[in-house]
């Protein structure tokens, strides 16, 4: 018997989807099936196009070349298909729906009436007739499912498939705990006992069933662990920041900048995000003369900050007067030519400087 498992988590091997779909697999082979397992977010699957042409021109077939003729092609020999998906605002992740869309090209377009609904039925009778759910979720209830089992029983409907299996999870996220993993041991058993009753008996029964809807802990607990994990990686993200930006953020300057400082503090709202693209960079400008200091630009993310202070790694320097930066920036003097006579100089990553003028193209920051 052959298993055939999707997992449209974007973390893939690593997901808490993969934590449940592993261990039930495991049951399922050592029942004595085959299984494999696709994750979707290897693969190239783009959006369905709408067209309808596997419907109509060429019956069964999608005119986009892509990995999904193949998948189309496995679902059609595999005995069961296995469907496990994080739960993402309510429903399937979008690289399930994704996948879920392109496989219109099973279905036959007319619409038949089958029990109380409309339905199209399958194109081809040796296509899988046994699907299972596999889903977890952020939030402790249960009930936050309640769309997503709604949408796969009219899925199915429309492949002529019946549903066998259904196991959802929520406060999925403690499954990716390292110092939890022995306290959901039983869990996992049950994935995997599960997998292997699919096989051998063609349900899950309730005993395994009942386990595999046990909560893990009390709601409330759950929520202050959850919520007490959050603000710790919102600390530790914050303490990186602050690692890295060494310096004082400097506020946008409201009215025209007359000095140096407010110059730098405004090129963040001269920064030309589109030009930067992925650039990750930092421009030190180390400023002698009548306003002398140290200022730093970070660029980042598509992101631009100013800070005063050093920065301990830039990639560019800029040595320069406050007067003479000042002047460039208002157009009076040229930048390259005024770098040429030394009225300033730079060290470190020449291109950079090079790409100034893209970087921050509104007037007075423009290096002429
Ligand atoms: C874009 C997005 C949408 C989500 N929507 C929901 C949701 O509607 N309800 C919920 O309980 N959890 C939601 N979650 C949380 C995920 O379901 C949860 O993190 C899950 O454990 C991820 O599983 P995975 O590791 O298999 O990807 C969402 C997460 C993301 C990133």
């Amino acid at each position: 018997m052959k298993v055939l498992a999707f997992n449209g988590s974007p973390r893939g091997t690593h997901s808490n989807t993969d934590r449940i779909l592993q261990p039930f697999l495991k049951g399922a082979r050592d029942a004595g099936a085959e299984t494999e397992t696709i994750y979707l977010k290897d693969l190239n699957i783009r959006p369905c196009l709408g067209c309808f042409t596997c419907w109509t021109r060429t019956p069964g077939i999608c005119t986009q070349k892509d990995d999904m003729s193949l998948l189309l092609e496995k679902m059609r020999h595999a005995d069961i298909v296995v469907y496990a998906t994080p739960l993402y605002v309510f429903t399937v992740s979008g690289l399930m729906k994704n996948f879920m869309d392109r496989t219109i090209p099973l279905a036959d377009p007319h619409i038949i009436k089958q029990g109380e609904h409309y339905v199209h039925l399958p194109r081809y009778k040796d296509a899988a007739r046994r699907s299972v759910l596999i889903s977890n979720c952020g939030f402790p209830e249960r009930d936050n499912f309640s769309a997503l089992v709604d949408m796969f029983h009219h899925f199915m409907n429309n492949h002529d498939s019946n549903l066998v299996a259904i196991i959802l999870r929520p406060m999925g996220e403690l499954m990716r705990q390292p110092d939890l993993q022995s306290f959901l041991s039983w869990y996992f058993q049950a994935a995997y006992q599960a997998g292997q009753e699919l096989i051998k008996l063609g349900h899950i029964t309730r005993e395994t069933q009942a386990i595999l809807d046990r909560d893990f802990m009390p709601i409330e607990t759950y929520v202050t662990m959850a919520n007490a994990w959050w603000d710790s990686q919102i600390a530790v993200s914050n303490a990186e920041q602050e690692e890295i930006e060494t310096g004082r953020p400097l506020p946008h300057p409201t009215s025209m900048p007359t000095t140096l400082q407010e110059l730098i503090a405004g090129m963040p709202l001269a920064f030309n995000a589109q030009s930067a693209g992925d650039l990750q960079a930092v421009i030190q400008f180390d400023v002698s003369g009548r306003e002398p200091g140290q200022y730093y630009i970070h660029i980042a993310n598509g992101k631009c900050s100013a800070f005063e202070g050093k920065h301990p790694d830039p990639n560019l320097i800029i040595h320069t007067p406050s007067d003479i930066w000042l002047a460039i920036s208002r157009g009076e003097m040229d930048g390259m030519q005024a770098m040429m006579d030394g009225k300033y100089s730079i060290d470190g990553d020449l291109n950079l400087m090079i790409r100034f003028n893209e970087l921050f193209s509104v007037a007075g920051t423009d290096i002429k």
